[in-house]
This record gives structure tokens, sequence and C-alpha cells, in this order.
């Protein structure tokens, strides 16, 4: 299977044990993307790395890293991460002065380029822009903190995206992050979503390879059904 086919599972270090991220990051080597979540303690209340350290967990990763920004001011900050090489960087709509431009700018230094919503945040601005974006992140639980519960709102406007994307024959990815386990990847995969942020359920779990794994089936079986 190419690894970068949908549905897609991206590990997220938050959960992982920060002074042991080599070991944790060769734990997570089957899933998709490595979810770097960089937190400023400005845009939301929780503090975790920055470049230096994005750029090490680059050179140590066995697999391509998908950034997320929470951060302010990511008009400034967001081109630093794709000039160091992540695949993928997501900045939140709510802290972007220009999110086309950025994005723009993303593209131009090599990395795909994703836009995240907060739960409150409405998606029907997107839609029209779509084009603009590599990948769009429906947040499933107010950014911050890991360890959250999924929040079953945030679905309808996954579906209002999904609907939009496919009028317009986009292929755009549509992201969830937060609250992914066994217990509810199947309801995002019927609303839309085809890659999956996963950090308690994969680091939480005794055998990682077979978290990914059913994480994977799961979402793969219920994106079928829809
Ligand atoms: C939360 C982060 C998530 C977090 C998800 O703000 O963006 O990526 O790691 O953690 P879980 O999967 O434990 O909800
Ligand atoms: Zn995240």
């Amino acid at each position: 299977m190419n690894l970068a086919d949908a549905p897609r599972i991206n590990a997220s270090i938050l959960a992982a044990d920060f002074v042991n991220m080599q070991a944790d990051l060769a734990r997570i080597a089957t899933a998709d993307f490595v979810h770097v979540d960089v937190m400023d303690n400005h845009f939301v209340p929780n503090l975790t790395f920055g470049p230096q350290m994005v750029e090490r967990i680059q050179a140590t990763s066995p697999i391509p890293l998908d950034v997320h920004l929470m951060i302010t001011d990511p008009d400034r900050w967001a081109p630093g991460y794709a000039e160091l090489g992540a695949a993928s960087v997501t900045f939140h709509l709510e802290a972007a002065a220009d999110p086309v431009a950025l994005a723009r700018t993303l593209r131009a230094r090599g990395a795909r380029a994703g836009v995240a919503i907060k739960p409150g945040t409405a998606g029907e601005s997107l839609h029209d822009i779509l084009g603009e974006f590599d990948q769009i992140l429906v947040m499933t639980v107010e950014p911050g903190f890991g360890g959250q519960g999924f929040m079953p709102e945030t679905m309808p406007k996954l579906r209002a995206l999904r609907d939009a994307a496919r009028r317009r024959g986009s292929n755009v990815w549509l992201q969830v992050d937060g609250g992914i386990s066994d217990a509810t990847i199947a309801q995002a995969a019927e609303a839309g979503a085809d890659t999956f942020v996963a950090g308690s359920a994969v680091y939480g779990a005794d055998d990682i390879e077979a978290a990914v794994t059913r994480l994977r089936h799961l979402a793969r079986a219920a994106s079928l059904e829809s």
C-alpha cells in the first residue's frame, strides 16, 4: 500500500515522551505522517516546541512531518517550517492575516499548505478558496491539549466541506484532530475525513503498530459505507 493513500493516520507526538523523542519516533514508523503540534502559549494556553526541535525531528523521523501550528502570527513563522523540510504545514485560519497569501508561500517553499479551524469557527469561508489549500484541518477538540473528548458537533461542517470539495472536484485532504480513537474514527470518516490525527490512541496503546492498523481499517470501512 502507498502510505500516502487515504485513509491516512498521522501520529501526534504530543503524546510521546519528549525526552525519548528519537525512540518514540521510531515506534510510529507505520503511521503515514508524524503530526507535530507547535504551540506558543499565546494562541493556545500550552507550550511545546519551536523550529529548532522540529528541525531535529525532521532529521530523525522515519516518516514525513505534518506540522500543526497553534501559534499567533503564522504569516511570519510558518514559512520557516516549510523551509526546514516539513511535508505539510498547517496554520490556523483564526490567526492568519492573509491565509491565501500564506498558503501560496508555503507551497512555493515546497510544503503542502494546510489551514485549520477551531471547533467554534465556521467552515463556509473556505468553500470558495479550497483550491488554495492541500489540506483542511477540522479541529475536533479545542486546540491546546491531548487526551480530550471528541466533539461530534464539528461533524456537520466537515460534511459541508466534503460536499463543497466534491462539487468543485477538489482533492483537498480533510483532516480531523482531537479525540480520535477506535470509538470515534468511524463518525469522522463517515462525515468525510480522510486524514486522522491520533495522539493518545496511538501512544497509549500497548502495540502501536496494531493500533495504527486498526484505526486505518476502521476509517476505511466507514468511508466505504458513506
Ligand atoms: C491538540 C493537538 C492534537 C493532539 C491530539 O491541540 O492539536 O494534535 O495531539 O491528541 P489526542 O489524539 O490525544 O486527542
Ligand atoms: Zn494537532
